[in-house]
């Protein structure tokens, strides 16, 4: 197949891109090695910055986030028991919505399919070639076994922290910035209606847990543990007792519980690759970046990616001016490391490290009070968390 845009992975960054080019009228193909279902199935984070809301409703991929999403005007920072509201509207005068990303991608993928875009599911034997030629090609074989070679003028890599693309990018042109952290999140849904307006993030001496939501019957937690920790080992009374204990205070919160349905391990590490482009190839969310998942910034950083990308692209059809595509990487990183900080930093203020020295747990006090007893301190966090608004 000839075409002009050829995208590797079709997650909401890859899905996104190749919306956005169809709408400007630029041919593209989407090849993924996983199942629709699979992807559709897979529980990330809840919350959508302003500027992530408004990329889908205004490029008629609105669906269900303006109607099933629930706008959060603030979120709630916990310490030691004791709850401290940061208030979005009033301080940045934005919002976040509750929505979850897997729905962004169900969303994203019927869009694609209602306008006919062609996106090629369960491929296998992926390979990336001839990225510094004018014709950089995917090869894989097709679900029915059938060998596909896609020549294109520009290639996207939009593969995710472990895929392909960036790999091909040689190592003495590449840098890995990577940071490990020496814990995880234990992710748990279960069925029992809210236990709180708003999410809660909250630090205990037992650790981190985060109380968010998903409907009025189904809520999504998650607290710090061990990353070699086996979900088999917690039953779900062992897993109350846990986030309960990390929650309690003198304002007697009480978790609403309910039976518990999906339970996983979600890895912490920070990590960037610059450049973001090798050729003609160019990287786009987490296969360019990954960031821990306090904050939720891994798809809000992704649309972000393609907001630069995606003019740079069609500004390069339209009228072969290249400034955009040489300009994306340096564009993109900015706002990548402004939200690694943010994510970095939040999950240092929030979490409890293995064998922390007291000093540190009564500093992070401190920071604590810094925050969310200031307006300029609240104002970092309310800025960041809704997404700073150069939305570049
Ligand atoms: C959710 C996940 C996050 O990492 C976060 O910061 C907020 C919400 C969620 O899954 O709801």
């Amino acid at each position: 197949i000839d075409t002009q845009v050829a995208i590797v992975g079709a997650g909401p960054a890859g899905l996104m891109l190749s919306h956005l080019l169809y709408r400007a009228g630029i041919d593209n193909v989407v090849v993924e090695k996983r199942s629709h279902d699979e992807i559709a199935n897979t529980h990330r984070a809840g919350i959508l910055e302003a500027g992530t809301v408004q990329m889908l409703a205004e490029t008629g991929v609105d669906g269900r986030v303006l109607s099933h999403g629930h706008e959060h005007e603030g979120t709630v920072l916990r310490f030691e028991g004791e709850s401290r509201r940061i208030d979005f509207q009033k301080l940045v005068g934005q919002s976040v919505w509750l929505y979850p990303q897997n729905e962004v991608f169900v969303d994203l993928a019927a869009a694609r399919e209602r306008d006919g875009g062609d996106v090629r599911w369960e491929v296998t034997d992926t390979e990336v070639r001839d990225l510094t030629t004018e014709q950089p090609t995917v090869l894989c074989t097709t679900k029915e076994g059938e060998k596909l070679e896609i020549r294109s003028r520009l290639l996207v890599g939009a593969d995710g922290s472990k895929g392909i693309c960036k790999r091909q990018i040689p190592q003495d042109v590449r840098t890995d910035n990577f940071i490990e952290y020496p814990f995880a999140w234990f992710g748990i849904l279960c069925e029992a209606p809210p236990s709180a307006p708003e999410l809660i993030y909250a630090n205990s001496q037992y650790g981190f847990a985060l109380i968010s939501q998903r409907s009025d019957t189904v809520q999504r937690m998650y607290f710090q543990c061990d990353p070699n920790v086996n979900v088999d080992d917690w039953d779900d009374e062992r897993i109350w007792t846990e986030l309960q204990r990390r929650i309690d205070g003198p304002d007697g919160l009480q978790l609403q519980r309910g039976p518990i349905f999906d339970k996983t391990v979600l890895p912490f590490r920070s990590y960037v690759c610059e450049p973001l482009r090798y050729g003609n190839m160019f990287l786009v969310g987490d296969a360019g970046h990954t960031v821990p998942p306090t904050g939720a910034k891994g798809l809000n950083l992704a649309f972000c990616d393609v907001r630069v990308l995606a003019p740079a692209i069609i500004e390069f059809f339209g009228s072969g001016d290249e400034r955009g595509l040489a300009g994306y990487s340096a564009k993109a990183l900015d706002r990548i490391w402004k939200a690694q900080n943010f994510s970095y930093w939040v999950t240092n203020l929030m979490h409890v490290q293995p064998g922390e020295n007291p000093f540190n747990m009564k500093r992070r006090r401190g920071e604590f009070e810094t925050v969310t007893n200031s307006t300029y301190g609240s104002g970092y966090f309310a800025e960041s968390y809704t997404g700073w608004q150069d939305r570049t």
